[in-house]
């Protein structure tokens, strides 16, 4: 029986990428691969569930699952951002259904009450002297040997960087700043911050999470899968664009505009550079963030594991909340959103026949080109520190 947790299990992969074999097929099909994983990669990872234009208002709320786990992501009243699991600390039910704006948060089977903070607030008819509904009149906490304090929801670590809400299962996490490495400092002249989520499309995909993320790190398949793609990206002005950081990164530049394919050009951000104005940046943020970084826009595809050959994903295009005012600009977003969805079909076309190929069990694994698949070893040997229990950011190549 193959130990998923032990560095010799991935002797064939930790070679320099142009001799390494890719990461044994078991991973991608196996159901005991997929459960460590949950434990050991999307436990201990920062992963992204969101931005923070869906908790916009002090009493927002939204729904999210990390490694089968039900959270929910709050903004409180005194503005900061929260996660909680969704559930009440009384017998276990599941406290919020829906996405919304909420005053406070209560559990519809006894009607506990929590605060967005997370503190319990009201306990209604939970002591044999109380029979008010507002316990708070008769409340004795010595009496009954019970401290609403002991009882807030169970919480969960939260980060913000830029328009992105990361959640990390770990109680004692490496820091967000130390994940993304240098990252932020290669963005920072985007408005990060001001981006929101404008449009989303949602996906149902028959592949295993770490395919999609593969697909989306190489640049190989793009000649035959996304030619329509390559019209504007071309591939001779790609390059390798990472530095250390839980990341994999690419840019093409300059883009080469054409408008029979789509129109990209809307206003650049003005606080880029000439460069940046003019070229694309594609980022896979460990484990579940996909970033196509246009001079206008973001394109961002965030997916989760639900099942060994199965991803549920969202496209979502993130732009300046301003710009959706002139009927114009926001025509010219749907149809850019349009296009990334089209590409998305066709990667989604791809991944899952590549799930679909992976039941050939005679299928232990390939090799990678050197020109277009660092980026995939890379990855993979991210997964490799996470399942043997050793993460550690790996250094940049440029
Ligand atoms: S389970 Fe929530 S109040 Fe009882
Ligand atoms: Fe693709």
């Amino acid at each position: 029986m193959i130990d998923f947790t032990k560095e010799e299990t991935y002797l064939a992969t930790r070679p320099p990428f142009d001799r390494a074999m890719t990461l044994m097929a078991d991973a991608y099909r196996s159901r005991k691969f997929f459960e460590l994983e949950k434990d050991r990669v999307f436990s201990r990872s920062w992963v992204c569930v969101g931005y923070v234009s869906q908790v916009a208002q002090p009493g927002d709320i939204f729904l999210t699952t990390v490694a089968a786990q039900p959270l929910m992501i709050t903004r409180d009243k005194t503005d900061n951002i929260r996660g909680f699991y969704n559930v009440c600390r009384h017998r276990g039910s599941r406290l919020i259904d829906e996405d919304g704006n909420y005053e406070s948060i209560r559990c519809p089977y006894h009607s506990w009450r929590y605060s967005l903070d997370g503190s319990l607030l009201s306990t209604p008819f939970f002591h044999a002297e109380n029979n008010s509904q507002d316990d708070s009149l008769v409340y004795s906490d010595e009496a009954n040997n019970f401290n609403k304090k002991d009882f807030p929801l169970f919480s969960v670590h939260v980060d913000i960087w830029g328009c992105f809400i990361f959640v990390n299962l770990n109680p004692n996490p490496i820091p967000l700043k130390e994940w993304l490495g240098d990252l932020p400092d290669r963005l920072r002249r985007y408005p990060l911050k001001d981006l929101g989520l404008v449009a989303r499309k949602h996906y149902a995909l028959k592949a295993n999470w770490k395919i999609v993320a593969e697909n989306f790190t190489e640049n190989y398949h793009l000649r035959w899968v996304h030619p329509r793609l390559t019209q504007f990206s071309k591939l001779e002005n790609k390059a390798r664009f990472q530095g250390p950081g839980m990341y994999n990164g690419w840019c093409t530049s300059p883009l080469t505009p054409d408008p029979t394919t789509v129109d990209m050009q809307l206003v650049p951000h003005h606080t880029l550079n000439a460069t940046e104005k003019n070229s694309a940046y594609f980022f896979l943020v460990f484990p579940n963030l996909c970033l196509f970084v246009l001079p206008d826009h973001i394109f961002a595809l965030l997916y989760q594991p639900s099942e060994t050959g199965e991803t549920q994903e969202t496209g979502d295009m993130l732009v300046l909340p301003s710009t959706m005012n002139d009927p114009d600009t926001r025509h010219r977003i749907g149809k850019i959103h349009e296009f990334w969805h089209e590409v998305n079909l066709e990667d989604q076309e791809a991944v899952e026949r590549v799930q679909k190929g992976m039941a050939a069990q005679v299928y232990q694994g390939g090799r990678m080109s050197s020109q277009y698949e660092e980026p995939v070893h890379r990855f993979q040997n991210m997964v490799i520190d996470c399942m043997i229990g050793n993460i550690s950011i790996p250094p940049g190549d440029l």
